[in-house]
């Protein structure tokens, strides 16, 4: 295991005091997965090897792995300047972030609040829906609904309105006056979907339900998923996103959009509002958005809702919410940089090009060993393996293992689901390549 950390010389303690998030940490530092370094869409261990990334990084790394414009932007500003502080004071580069978001979110999305990650910007949208209620005498509507198997990160606002139990059921109740929509997948219906299901508009109907048994009064906004990623890529069904906007309108409840997976071209879009056109009250947003190199986070806005809490004395604090690092100027170089290359290689209409070759090559696993369900939308694809026997996500994490120790692949699981979400600059080849990587390794563990 020592010879894993080479010059850094380390000892088994210094795999001891890293307490790895959601990782399963007695396995892992047995037999460490360790990367060494990247580019482009390939991994190097320490020992050499080179793996393809299935997955961008973790959702994240759009335009690949260690773009030079990107790196160059960051060192460059890192020299210049390495901090300014957000709160009542600003930098050029936080302000000319948020006007390029705000230029590629659809209608009148134009303020934008920074974070500095996924759990944060919803946590940020949550924070805004609820002072825009109050800003308008509307406290009573503190009621805040998400959706069963929904992810919005691992904040006490994100897991309660999240809908993954394992996230949940150890950390006490969460935010009281919650609610759930129900998921939209039903295998009956939609096994081997490419792209949006046919079956399950009316699922959004359930919000007529939730605002029946609690009065639209006390309701403050719905927050989805336009696709559902770390719980498997869900699609939304045909229809769905476009009926919730409705009922949402029809009772004065804010849509928000947690687009931190489906930012930034995985739906070959800058945002999935856009693929849709469905315009949500707010977008959060995060990983795409530097391309993975620096955390940042945010929240697009509404102008209406900007606006109501534009109000008061002008030398007092609008919204008693931010963080140290909102806007912090590594983060909003790299910013920058990812979108000028998103820009300049056309990288969202690339996905949007790629995204039916991408869908064929992975439907060809479906006659694979123990799968049961293969998902694919945009460059994103879920595929479900049958769980062992009495022992459920064992299946899922043994792929994971040999597809890194064995096949030179990472990919991302949750449970014996297995996700696929290549970088938006993944050759055609690369793409075959994945695809039979994953064959074998779904073969190795039958
Ligand atoms: C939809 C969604 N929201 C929020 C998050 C949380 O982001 P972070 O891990 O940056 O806090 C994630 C992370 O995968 C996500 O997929």
């Amino acid at each position: 295991m020592e010879q894993h950390f080479g010059l850094m010389n380390a000892s088994r303690n210094d795999l001891d005091a890293w307490w790895m998030p959601f990782t399963a940490n007695r396995a892992a530092k047995r037999d460490p997965r360790l990367i060494a370094s990247a580019e482009g869409m390939t991994y190097c261990t320490p020992d050499g090897r080179r793996l393809l990334d299935g997955i961008s990084g973790l959702w994240c790394c759009n335009a690949g792995h260690n773009r030079a414009p990107i790196v160059a932007a960051i060192q460059d500003q890192a020299a210049r300047l390495d901090y300014a502080p957000p709160f009542q004071f600003g930098h050029e580069g936080a302000f000319a972030l948020a006007s390029r978001i705000a230029a590629l979110a659809p209608g009148d999305l134009d303020h934008v609040f920074f974070c500095n990650s996924g759990s944060e910007s919803v946590d940020t949208a949550l924070k805004i829906a609820l002072a825009y209620r109050h800003a308008r005498g509307e406290g009573g509507r503190t009621r805040l609904i998400g959706r069963e198997r929904g992810y919005h990160g691992t904040g006490f606002g994100g897991i309660s309105v999240g809908g993954l139990p394992a996230n949940r059921k150890a950390f006490g109740h969460g935010l009281s006056g919650i609610d759930h929509l129900p998921h939209t997948y039903d295998r009956e219906q939609q096994a081997f979907s490419i792209g949006e299901p046919e079956w399950g508009a009316h699922l959004a109907d359930d919000l007529e339900r939730i605002v029946a048994l609690n009065d639209a009064s006390t309701i403050g906004a719905v927050i989805v998923e336009p696709m559902a990623g770390s719980t498997g890529v869900l699609a939304p069904p045909k229809g769905y996103l476009q009926r919730l906007r409705a009922l949402c309108d029809r009772h004065g409840i804010l849509l928000i959009f947690d687009e931190v997976i489906t930012g930034f071209g995985r739906l070959g879009f800058a945002f999935a509002a856009e693929r849709y056109g469905v315009v949500p009250d707010m977008i959060c947003f995060a990983k795409g958005v530097t391309s993975g190199a620096v955390p940042l986070g945010g929240v697009i806005v509404r102008e209406a809702i900007h606006a109501a809490l534009m109000q008061g004395p002008e030398r007092a604090i609008e919204l008693f919410h931010g963080y140290t690092y909102s806007g912090h100027p590594l983060a909003c170089a790299a910013g920058l940089a990812t979108l000028d290359l998103y820009r300049d290689e056309g990288l969202f209409e690339r996905a949007r090009t790629l995204e039916p070759v991408f869908a064929e090559a992975v439907m060809s696993l479906r006659e694979e060993p123990n799968v049961l369900d293969i998902r694919t939308i945009g460059l994103a694809a879920g595929i479900d393996l049958a769980p062992s026997a009495d022992a459920p996500g064992a299946r899922g994490y043994d792929a994971m293992v040999h597809a890194f120790n064995v096949n030179d692949l990472v990919i991302r699981i949750s449970g014996d689901t297995l996700s696929l979400c290549p970088a938006l600059i993944v050759s055609e080849d690369q793409i075959g390549e994945l695809v039979e990587k994953t064959r074998a390794m779904i073969r190795a563990v039958a």
